[in-house]
């Protein structure tokens, strides 16, 4: 797969009904295909699984790619409620955010993101794991150590192929959706801590596979603070996603 220098992430979470869904990513269609964007930089949208047939219609033919909020760490089967990979990827679904804060705080668990990140890359489709400290933790000074265990535990036991590609999103679970956003200084930081224990996770393999995003309440306005810093590839966008208007200036000005 083709692998990026400026990589855009929209999640829209559980926030937009099925016609807003089809009308924001109708926008960014248009929107993207009159803006000058390198080809080093990609567009990728997330949408709740509902939408994904109809967004999956809009955006083909057209530079957004698509990605899902979550998996079922497998094939088809005897899973009710679940959402299976092989589904997922038959619509041109090509990144799996996996572990997002969100998720964890519903329970999910450092082992069931592991299997995911495992499942996704058996399919050959690019994970996108989320890891990041609250606000207690940041408190009592347990960042580093919560984002190097993370990191670790969703890479246990992963081997790469030739060619695949990991995605470490470094979301600050007390910045998300709160307006704020922590400085260069403090991003730069833990994207080295990030990579760093991504090399150790990975026993020194594979670093070209890997690319490191930020996400937090980024907006047009901050996004280049971020993708300015030089281990930073991208962002992972929520509320400012979800708007096409917003969401294709945060792609350009990346
Ligand atoms: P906000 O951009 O709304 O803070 O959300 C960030 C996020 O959780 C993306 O996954």
């Amino acid at each position: 797969m083709k692998s990026f220098d400026k990589i855009i992430v929209a999640n829209w979470k559980m926030q937009l009904s099925l016609d807003k869904a089809k009308e924001e990513a109708k926008e960014m269609k248009k929107l993207l295909s009159k803006a000058k964007i390198g080809e080093d930089t990609v567009a990728i949208v997330c949408p709740d699984f509902l939408a994904m047939t109809e967004v999956a219609k809009i955006f083909k033919g057209s530079d957004i790619i698509l990605g899902a909020q979550d998996t079922y760490p497998g094939d088809t089967g005897a899973h009710t409620g679940e959402v299976s990979l092989s589904n997922l990827k038959s619509l041109g679904c090509q990144y799996i955010i996996i572990g997002h804060s969100e998720r964890r705080a519903m329970g999910e668990s450092d082992d069931s993101i592991n299997q995911k990140v495992k499942a996704v890359l058996e399919h050959d489709m690019v994970p996108i794991i989320c890891v990041g400290e609250t606000y207690d933790e940041r408190k009592e000074e347990k960042t580093n150590f919560v984002v190097i265990h993370q990191v670790y535990e969703a890479l246990k036991d992963v081997k790469l192929k030739e060619g695949q590609q990991i995605m470490l999103a470094y979301e600050p679970v007390w910045v998300i959706g709160s307006g704020q956003v922590i400085d260069a200084n403090e991003a730069d930081r833990m994207s080295q801590i990030v990579r760093q224990s991504y090399i150790d996770a990975m026993e020194g393999q594979n670093l070209e596979a890997l690319s490191i995003l930020y996400g937090g309440s980024v907006t047009p306005e901050t996004v280049n603070r971020f993708t300015s810093l030089e281990k930073i590839k991208g962002v992972l966008v929520g509320g400012a996603s979800l708007d096409g208007e917003s969401f294709i200036e945060i792609v350009k000005k990346a």
